[in-house]
């Protein structure tokens, strides 16, 4: 019996030596010193011994048991260790390799240049209005001297969500809506999207960006409007900017021109850019239509105004040299980048 335990101490040990986690631990644990264990089975034998051999096998045994238990603690330890390492050693960070740089935003051109606009007429006393994107056909158009039968309400034209209500197809309407509200003097921006029918192509979108200008006092003329758009394009441009009025119609206005800006690439002469022109045409402006003063509750009497409308995108093409509208809405990151 005495060799059968001492035999039990030599395999124990063998078999903690070979235990490297804590599961193969807890199971020699278990083979050796568990209920079922082999220490515990020989023990069961001990009431076939003589009263005389029983003390001494007892005391071998708990000695046998002490020292398994003593080699299970220490390599308890040890194994505990040994798992830590392993997993430092797969956790490990590099703190010298090189770091992912995170990705700077930036802000659109459309918004730069837009910021850019409204702070030049901020300068010239001008405050920012703002109206609904849906809106009332009164807004967009009958209040506005355009009657049922114009082409600008064709449908091909404007988004209509009802027979009395559109997607606003020109900032135009936000004139009415200020008029309506405040009394001359009058000197307000009104930037916002517009939308119209029209299919994407390199210059066409159904949705871009207008920048409406009202200005309504005692004796405004013509003469104020280029004024303010010549002080506007050569600040926006540069001192060298031309500008030039072409005779046009809106119902709006009277009388009504197209406004031209010289070319920024070759200053007037003619080049691929302004297409031999010289010229660029950027917005729309005229003398308010005394009909829409009236309409407004404006005496025009006694007060008269200006009014204009540019397309910020065509601005920003041509201030930045972008050939095709559609780069502004691709969210390409390789576009987006360059400014
Ligand atoms: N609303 C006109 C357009 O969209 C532009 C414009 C605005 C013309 C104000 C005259 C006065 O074409």
């Amino acid at each position: 019996m005495k060799e059968q335990l001492l035999k039990i101490q030599e395999a124990a040990k063998l078999a903690l030596e070979n235990a490297h986690t804590a599961a193969e631990l807890e199971d020699a644990r278990v083979r050796f010193l568990g209920k079922k264990g082999e220490l515990t089975a020989v023990l069961r034998g001990m009431g076939k011994l003589s009263a005389e051999e029983r003390p001494v096998i007892g005391q071998i045994a708990n000695e046998v048991r002490g020292q398994i238990e003593n080699m299970i603690e220490t390599k308890k330890a040890a194994v505990f260790m040994e798992e830590r390492q392993a997993k430092l050693k797969e956790e490990t960070i590099d703190v010298t390799m090189a770091g992912r740089k995170p990705q700077m935003g930036k802000r659109h051109p459309l918004t730069t240049v837009l910021d850019e606009i409204k702070d030049i007429f901020l300068g010239m006393g001008f405050s920012i209005a703002e109206g609904p994107e849906v809106e009332l056909d009164y807004y967009n158009f009958e209040a506005l001297n355009i009657p049922k039968d114009h082409p600008a309400r064709d449908t091909q034209d404007s988004f209509y969500i009802t027979d009395n209500v559109i997607l606003r197809s020109q900032t135009s309407s936000v004139q009415v809506r200020v008029m309506e509200q405040q009394k001359p003097p009058i000197r307000v921006i009104a930037p916002g999207r517009v939308y119209r029918s029209d299919a994407v192509d390199a210059t066409h979108s159904p949705v871009f960006h207008q920048i409406e200008g009202l200005v309504v006092d005692k004796g405004i003329t013509m003469a104020d409007l280029k004024g303010t758009l010549d002080t506007f394009l050569k600040t926006l441009y540069g001192p060298e900017a031309k500008m030039r009025l072409r005779p046009h119609h809106f119902p709006f206005t009277e009388p009504s021109a197209e406004v031209d800006v010289s070319c920024f690439v070759c200053g007037g002469k003619g080049c691929r850019v302004c297409k031999g022109e010289g010229f660029i045409e950027i917005l729309g402006a005229g003398m308010v239509h005394p009909k829409v003063l009236e309409r407004c509750g404006i005496d025009s009497s006694v007060y008269s105004g200006f009014a204009f409308g540019m397309g910020l995108e065509r601005v920003v093409m041509r201030r930045m040299n972008i050939d095709d509208l559609r780069l502004f809405y691709d969210n390409d990151l390789r576009f987006l980048k360059q400014f």
